[in-house]
């Protein structure tokens, strides 16, 4: 028998979703600098996905401070301090994933060292984000029962709107390799039909563009 998942299930499992995909996508570049690219290909598609997951990071953290912090605040006013201190590593993470978005620029204007430059850079953001993740990951299973059901399908709608349409094979190839996240169906879902219904043009996409970064697909 399958039981049917609560509305917090389900905004939970959206954000396990997201969140995976940028941990998987840092991981994916992390592994693409650590070859130091210096063919074009290699640099313009290290350059190309860096840019992306920089642009999908601060978008998501838009996403979670417009949407979602007014309403736990107000289901949860003792927590106020842990919403304000996860807004505070946003900001961090905002900073450091400028840093990075700078070192990109040099990796694409040819400077020596730019790739060493941008994985230590990627380092650094990537332990931000992972210790951020965690913290927030484990305050909002808390935190999301406490919201009406109705509120919470309110909110889903509007985050699946505000969420980037930009490269969708990457956003489908992380979610699905290499094994489906947690959220996998639920995001899918909220998927444009036409996007869905390219799916495997879009993971052999995604497998052309690792390849491109000189990595096995
Ligand atoms: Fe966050």
């Amino acid at each position: 028998m399958t039981i049917a998942q609560s509305e917090s299930d389900k905004i939970y499992d959206e954000l396990i979703a997201a969140h995976t995909i940028m941990r998987r996508g840092v991981d994916l570049l992390r592994t693409a600098l650590a070859r130091a690219p210096t063919a074009p290909v290699e640099v313009d598609s290290c350059v190309g996905v860096g840019r992306w997951l920089i642009e999908f990071v601060h978008q998501h953290q838009r996403t979670e401070s417009d949407l979602f912090w007014q309403p736990l605040a107000d289901a949860s006013p003792t927590d106020i301090g842990e919403l304000h201190d996860l807004t505070v590593q946003h900001i961090q993470i905002d900073r450091e994933l400028d840093q990075l978005a700078s070192r990109l620029d040099h990796l694409e204007a040819g400077r020596e060292a730019a790739a060493a430059q941008a994985l230590r850079d990627l380092d650094v953001v990537r332990q931000t984000l992972s210790d951020h993740l965690d913290e927030e990951e484990s305050l909002l299973k808390a935190l999301f029962p406490m919201l009406e059901p109705a509120l919470i399908r309110t909110l889903r709608t509007a985050a699946a709107r505000c969420a980037s349409s930009a490269r969708p094979d990457l956003v489908l190839g992380l979610m699905s390799e290499p094994t489906p996240t947690v959220g996998y169906t639920s995001m899918l879902s909220s998927i444009p039909f036409p996007a869905r219904a390219l799916r495997p043009l879009l993971i052999a996409r995604f497998h052309n563009r690792k390849r491109k970064l000189g990595l096995a697909a």
